[in-house]
């Protein structure tokens, strides 16, 4: 779906890469949804999935009007069946995040069929997009 590169590893698990830059994440901008809350759960959830997904976060990746972005990288399993990384606007609320986690438990794109809820709310990428993550 887009020119993002893949995260390094043969091994490599699917992953969520959560943006949390000038507008994702800020309850300012983003009022009436518990960011922090979000972040933890999936941090929670990847730290008890047994290295079956990872979790991380990025800088700004562009589309602030579309906050908040997470990008559904595929695993290297999921790369070699087909699967792109997948970008997911307006994933603030409860339901998003468990959809993104649904998918990414399943397997993620290559693997398993995104939930159809979730579909409505893929976008896409910035020309140029370039995923730089960090823990
Ligand atoms: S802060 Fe997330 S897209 Fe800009």
């Amino acid at each position: 779906m887009s020119a993002v590169a893949p995260l390094p590893g043969p091994r490599r698990p699917c992953t969520l890469v959560v943006c949390r830059g000038c507008c994702c994440g800020d309850a300012r901008k983003h009022p009436g949804h518990d960011h922090a809350g979000q972040l933890e759960r999936l941090r929670a959830a990847a730290a008890g999935s047994g290295g079956a997904l990872e979790v991380r976060t990025t800088d700004c990746l562009g589309p602030c009007d579309q906050a908040n972005v997470v990008v559904v990288q595929p695993s290297a399993a999921g790369r070699r069946a087909g699967g792109r990384p997948t970008w997911v606007g307006f994933a603030s609320d409860d339901d998003s995040t468990d959809e993104l986690l649904r998918w990414a438990r399943d397997g993620g794109p290559g693997l398993a069929a995104p939930p159809v809820t979730l579909e409505l709310q893929f976008i896409e990428p910035p020309r140029d997009a370039r995923v730089r993550s960090r823990r």
